[in-house]
């Protein structure tokens, strides 16, 4: 029996029976002491098992981690659903009449937000009214959307070796993204994110770490080519390392598939390339670092949108908070009023939404309307991976 078959089943036992003895171990599978201590060690390193006296315990939270295959220094994790969940999805999915397949490398972060009266000024140290630390990243919580809306989702990330991983498989594993790989670096952390949420306005001011999201290699991005070549969409954005991102880019844009990139955060690096993009969609501060204009009204919100256009991107849409978006096909500008508020996460509920509803062969403009519903129903709930059914976006858009 292999390594990693001999690991799965040993890891089965103790999902059944809880805790197991060495010598139990060996003489089940055969092999001596010293290779299951071995085995045991490694399930600590993963955070899955605790040692204890001649044996070891299974870490409760770790139950549903069926499929562990390390491989050299990095985990690599390809989710194939358990058999319950499979049923679950498809079930889901029947009433979804979508199933356009979308790609997404991005980050994901560990997100600690504290609900703020106000912003605090420089220096100063202010009580928040509340905080809550959980699972974010744009690309993490844009995969979310766009399997909420009815795509196929294939995800890639990056994660460290701490704690963390651990709280992002569990939180992708039990997610309705299709299947997804994700990678650890020996020498950066999880990303994490500081999020202040103003109780005044909603409005939000994030501090981003990218840590292991700026690791990623072109290698572990590659293992993204074979499902790129039977997907519709590639979704991106910018927190992960710029080199390995833009050649992804590059390859789905040589594919022929569309490619949407949410430019967030902003870097001027990508200038040269707008004409790989099929559709980029910033928000306003975004949008003017882009063009060069000074988004004060619709007005100037067109012209940027013109412009960002004519630099290359072949569609614009402009997420504008509260005010909606405005999209720019290529042709002409149409304004999609938003159906709810702005708050963290509403551009990642956007984009991901927009990627499966495109996916599934959408108009940009009923692409953009779905996705300025789905939005407005992810900001009623807290925390910015928590990502509404698509059933409750056609009722909402139903209301309209
Ligand atoms: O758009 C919100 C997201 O941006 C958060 O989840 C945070 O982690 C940052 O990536």
């Amino acid at each position: 029996m292999f390594l990693e078959e001999r690991r799965n089943k040993i890891l089965a036992y103790l999902t059944k029976h809880e805790r197991a003895s060495v010598d139990y171990l060996a003489t089940a599978f055969a092999v001596s002491k010293e290779t299951i201590r071995s085995d045991l060690n490694e399930f600590v390193r993963l955070n899955l098992v605790q040692r204890c006296y001649g044996g070891a315990i299974i870490v409760r939270r770790s139950l549903q981690s069926e499929l562990i295959a390390p491989r050299s220094k990095n985990f690599e994790v390809l989710l194939k659903r358990l058999e319950k969940q499979t049923l679950h999805q498809t079930s889901k999915q029947k009433g979804n009449k979508m199933n356009g397949k979308v790609c997404i490398l991005g980050s994901f972060n560990v997100d600690i937000v504290a609900k703020v009266a106000r912003f605090p000024k420089g220096c100063e140290s202010i009580i928040a009214q509340g905080s809550a630390l959980g699972p974010g990243g744009k690309e993490a919580n844009q995969a979310m959307a766009a399997s909420r809306g009815g795509s196929q989702v294939y995800f890639v990330t990056k994660v460290g070796t701490d704690q963390f991983s651990q709280f992002a498989y569990d939180h992708l594993s039990s997610s309705d993204i299709h299947a997804f790989k994700l990678y650890q670096s020996d020498t950066e952390p999880t990303g994490n994110s500081i999020i202040y949420v103003s109780q005044q306005n909603g409005e939000n001011m994030i501090a981003i770490y990218p840590g292991a999201n700026q690791t990623i290699t072109d290698d572990e991005v590659a293992a993204i080519a074979p499902e790129l070549t039977t997907s519709d969409v590639l979704l991106v954005q910018l927190e992960n390392n710029f080199s390995v991102t833009l050649n992804v880019i590059k390859l789905a844009h040589a594919l022929g598939k569309k490619v949407i990139l949410n430019p967030a955060p902003y870097p001027s690096e990508i200038l040269p390339y707008l004409d790989y993009l099929d559709v980029i969609t910033p928000n306003e501060t975004e949008a003017s670092l882009l063009s060069g204009i000074d988004i004060q009204d619709f007005d100037s919100t067109k012209e940027a949108a013109l412009k960002i256009a004519r630099m290359g991107a072949k569609r614009v849409i402009i997420t504008m908070g509260s005010r909606g978006v405005l999209l720019y096909d290529g042709h002409q500008s149409q304004h999609i009023p938003a159906l709810g508020v702005d708050t963290t996460g509403a551009g990642d509920a956007f984009n991901g939404a927009f990627a499966a509803a495109l996916a599934n062969g959408q108009s940009m403009v009923q692409a953009a309307t779905y996705a300025s519903a789905f939005a407005s129903l992810a900001v009623e709930r807290e925390g910015a991976s928590n990502m509404r059914e698509h059933q409750q976006v056609i009722a909402r858009l139903s209301q309209r």
